[in-house]
């Protein structure tokens, strides 16, 4: 098959094009490396199946293809909240643009979703029908709320002109190619352990999030595009709930570090716990996460011990 993936350079994206190139597909790559990096796929930029574009998905583009994974859009809080705006647009136009493409190009579309879309939920663990408690004029309202009206926008799209949609609601993924000081805490967590320096954990460290690791979420992902039973939206994530504390004192474990542990005051609207029910991605993809935080831990470690 012949694949688009939007946001193809960036950490999960760049992923899943390894991915699909190893499964056999063609991939055209589309990316206006915001947050993504060439270095991410340059072992694969010479390669006969792959080619990379660089373009914004706010603006409209026309390509053949067979299947869409729309990943464009940053992902952390510092690089959504640099430009606020622009990240809105990047989500309700870069939806609006990979569902016109799919429906002229009759293409499977798999949108890259959000646990953000719940907020700070009041259900917990979050299962696919909450419909999220979210502040929609905060700082990170631009990223949520986008990502909805993005959701909106699929659905629309299925139930007025059938496109062949697929939603995928992400939690918290972590693994190699994460840029360093994003702001993600698996990263800062590391970076700052590696380098020495005090592990900052907001609050009192007691708020829990669970951690996918990036082949799990890949598969996951790969999975709802193939299979025609749902259209979603599904969550996929890891359950295991993990609070700050322990993940600063496992990566300190992990990285042999010596550093300290300092506590700062919470950003606002950060949600205190986070988890996915998975019992639909069970279900219908027969998908579960297999890798354990300690592994995963490990091999991110090693890529950015390799980085430098
Ligand atoms: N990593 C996670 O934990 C997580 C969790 C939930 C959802 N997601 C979603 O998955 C997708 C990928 O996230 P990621 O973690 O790989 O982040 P990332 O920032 O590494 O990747 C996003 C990619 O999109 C590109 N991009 C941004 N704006 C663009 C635009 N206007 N036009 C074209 N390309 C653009 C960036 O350059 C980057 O390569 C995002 O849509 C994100 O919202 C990720």
């Amino acid at each position: 098959m012949r694949i688009l993936v939007t946001g193809g350079a960036g950490f999960l994206g760049s992923h899943l094009c390894d991915r699909l190139i190893g499964d056999g597909h063609e991939v055209v790559c589309l990316d206006n490396l915001f947050t993504g990096r060439k270095e991410n796929v340059a072992h694969l930029l010479a390669h006969p199946r792959f080619e990379f574009v660089r373009h914004d998905v706010v603006d409209p583009f026309k390509v053949e293809v067979d299947q869409i994974y729309n990943l464009a859009c940053p992902a952390s809080p510092p690089h959504y909240q640099y430009n606020p705006i622009k990240t809105v647009k990047t989500s309700v136009m870069g939806a609006i643009n990979c569902l016109g493409l799919a429906k002229r190009v009759k293409a499977r579309v798999l949108q890259a979703s959000t646990s953000e879309v719940y907020g700070d939920p009041q259900v917990h663990p979050q299962p696919e029908s909450y419909w999220g408690h979210v502040n929609p004029v905060g700082r990170r309202s631009c990223y949520d709320e986008g990502k909805r009206c993005a959701e909106t926008l699929f659905f629309d799209y299925h139930r007025e002109n059938r496109v062949d949609i697929r939603v995928a609601r992400i939690f918290n993924t972590y693994g190699p190619r994460m840029l360093p000081n994003d702001g993600r805490v698996v990263s800062n967590f590391i970076v700052q352990a590696l380098q020495g320096e005090p592990l900052t954990v907001y609050g009192d460290g007691s708020q829990t999030r669970s951690f996918c690791y990036v082949d799990d979420l890949i598969e996951g992902l790969v999975r709802l595009m193939a299979q025609t039973e749902i259209v979603g939206p599904v969550n996929l994530g890891n359950p295991d709930e993990f609070s700050m504390q322990r993940l600063a004192e496992l990566t300190l474990k992990l990285t042999g570090g010596k550093s300290k542990i300092v506590h700062r005051p919470l950003p606002a609207d950060d949600p205190k716990q986070r988890q996915p029910d998975i019992t639909r991605a069970r279900k219908h993809l027969k998908w579960k996460p297999k890798v354990g935080l300690e592994a995963g831990l490990e091999r991110t470690i090693a890529y950015f011990r390799k980085r430098g």
